[in-house]
């Protein structure tokens, strides 16, 4: 499939990258782009070779927003009645193997939130986070209002969505928003090694796994706990669990076979 906006690879057969590709707007986020993104996410989470996906940019970009040319002219009742974000930003939260998100450069406004709703971000150092909408006379439109303050907490939060500053990726790192930083040059081989480690693991404790975790943005902490009891005890029956402790218990690598 040739796509436009974006850049599809995939390495050791097992790892789905997709490269954001607008390098003159910064990546900026148009709809032509995301309904490109959306697909080659929908593929990669369909094709059974697939075990982790990556998302990335440029060295200078993420993602600099939503396209801030195409949304100036925009009424209420075009995003209203298009159902702007919400119509094709949101595929992403349908995709069930995990997604890296290796960011570079800036990741602002809706670059920010596209890198908030990826399972976790690997940061270069010179990556900086923030959501400057208010200086455009808006607010976060894809989720930053609320992701940010799961993930930094409301102080910080309400810091850079109030005044629009940006994070840098020590911050980013310190404040919980990032998992990892790596200089520039290793981004994409730190990257590439978590989600190889991902692929080496059972696909259904994988997909358990992040369904669980993701369970913790959605529930209370009994309803939570009780998710994941059900999801681990449903573990049991998988061959990949047998597989796992015989291969512990008898000193030998695990062979999973993800069912
Ligand atoms: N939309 C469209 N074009 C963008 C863009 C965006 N979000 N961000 C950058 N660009 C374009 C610039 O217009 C410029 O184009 P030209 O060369 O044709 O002039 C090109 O990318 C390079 O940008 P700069 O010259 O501005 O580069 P810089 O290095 O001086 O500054 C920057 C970089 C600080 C990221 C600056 O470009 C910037 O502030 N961008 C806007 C960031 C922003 O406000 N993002 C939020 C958008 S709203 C949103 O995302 C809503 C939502 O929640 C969904």
């Amino acid at each position: 499939m040739a796509y436009e906006f974006i850049e599809v690879r995939t390495e050791a057969g097992k790892v789905g990258v997709i490269t954001l590709n607008r390098p003159k707007q910064l990546n900026a986020l148009s709809n032509g782009l995301m309904d490109e993104l959306g697909q080659a996410l929908k593929a990669f989470d369909a094709d059974e070779a697939i075990g982790c996906m990556i998302l990335t940019g440029s060295e200078k970009a993420f993602a600099a927003g939503a396209d801030i040319g195409a949304m100036a002219s925009y009424t209420f009742a075009d995003v209203y009645k298009g159902d702007y974000i919400t119509r094709n930003w949101e595929t992403i939260r349908s995709i069930r193997k995990p997604v890296i998100a290796a960011v570079s450069g800036f990741a602002l406004g809706g670059g920010c939130e596209l890198a908030m709703m990826c399972d976790f971000i690997i940061a270069a150092d010179n990556a900086k986070f923030g959501q400057p909408e208010i200086k455009l006379g808006i607010i976060p439109g894809a989720g930053g209002t609320q992701r940010l303050p799961r993930a930094v907490g409301k102080a910080k939060a309400m810091d850079m969505a109030l005044t629009g500053r940006m994070m840098d990726a020590t911050e980013a790192e310190r404040a919980g928003l990032v998992s990892r930083v790596v200089p520039f040059a290793k981004l994409m081989e730190e990257t590439l090694g978590a989600a190889l480690q991902i692929c080496e693991y059972s696909q259904v404790a994988v997909l358990a796994a992040k369904e669980s975790v993701n369970r913790s943005f959605e529930s209370g902490l009994a309803d939570g706990v009780m998710f994941e009891r059900r999801m681990f005890h449903a573990l049991f029956a998988t061959e990949d669990q047998k597989e796992g402790m015989d291969a512990f218990v008898n000193k030998r690598k695990a062979q999973f076979k993800h069912r």
